[in-house]
This record gives structure tokens, C-alpha cells and sequence, in this order.
């Protein structure tokens, strides 16, 4: 699966105000600021610093898919997001899954990254992955 592009770490945080002033103290840039993805009941926000992508993201309220994971994990990173090549978006989960890993949602349109849609995949080895259309 050598197609497939890291687009971005996901990291989850508390505060997504004071996270993104913390990380652009480490010379981080705001490539889109936080806004509020309803279908996740989450706000997400994207920095970058030399050529890597970061998203973090925090729950907005207690319905949110995350707010269990954040009182697990902290603040702190827990997936890495791959992009598929043009078209191999079905192809790529169906590879994946062949691989063992299992799909934890559906494919869903992702208004904070232009409503591509994405999916998320476990793996017992490596925890939690993102995949994203092209
Ligand atoms: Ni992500």
C-alpha cells in the first residue's frame, strides 16, 4: 500500500483555542483555523510546520465520538490520516480491511477537510487509522 499519503496526524486536545497558541509557540502555522464539525459534534483545526500536518481536535460536548477517547488519552495524538490516490478510495478500504483491519464508522464527508469523505480503521497492532479520499 505504498499509494497511500500521509495527510495528517490527528491530535486530541482539551482546549483547541489554547492548543493552537501553544502549538504555533513551537513555530507551527494555522492552515485552517477551528470550526465545528456537527456530524462528529467536534472543532477541528489544522496546523503545519515543516511539511507536517497536524489536526487537532476536540469535542465540542458529551455526544461527541471523542469525549471518551479524550478522557483516556489526554491531550495527545492518536491517529495518522493516509490519502488515497484518485479513485481508490473503496479500493484502498477494502485492501486495508484484507489486511485485518476492521472499519470502526462508514465512509463520511468531512466538512472540515472540503467534505472528502473519510473512514476510520482499526488495526490490532497499530491502534486507530484515518483514510481519506483524494
Ligand atoms: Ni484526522
Amino acid at each position: 500500500m505504498n499509494n497511500l499519503k500521509i495527510h495528517h496526524i490527528g491530535y486530541l486536545v482539551k482546549r483547541i483555542e489554547k492548543a493552537i497558541k501553544a502549538f504555533e509557540d513551537l513555530g507551527f502555522v494555522v492552515e485552517k483555523p477551528s470550526k465545528i464539525d456537527s456530524t462528529r459534534n467536534v472543532s477541528i483545526a489544522f496546523l503545519i510546520k515543516d511539511g507536517y500536518r497536524i489536526e487537532l481536535v476536540s469535542p465540542i460536548n458529551e455526544e461527541s465520538v471523542v469525549f471518551n477517547l479524550l478522557k483516556k488519552y489526554k491531550n495527545s495524538p492518536y491517529h495518522i490520516c493516509y490519502e488515497s490516490d484518485k479513485g481508490n478510495f473503496e479500493h484502498d478500504i477494502e485492501l486495508l480491511i484484507n489486511q485485518g483491519y476492521v472499519a470502526i464508522d462508514e465512509p463520511t464527508p468531512a466538512p472540515c477537510i472540503d467534505g472528502r469523505r473519510v473512514v476510520f480503521l482499526m488495526n490490532p497492532s497499530l491502534g486507530m487509522v484515518e483514510l481519506l479520499e483524494y
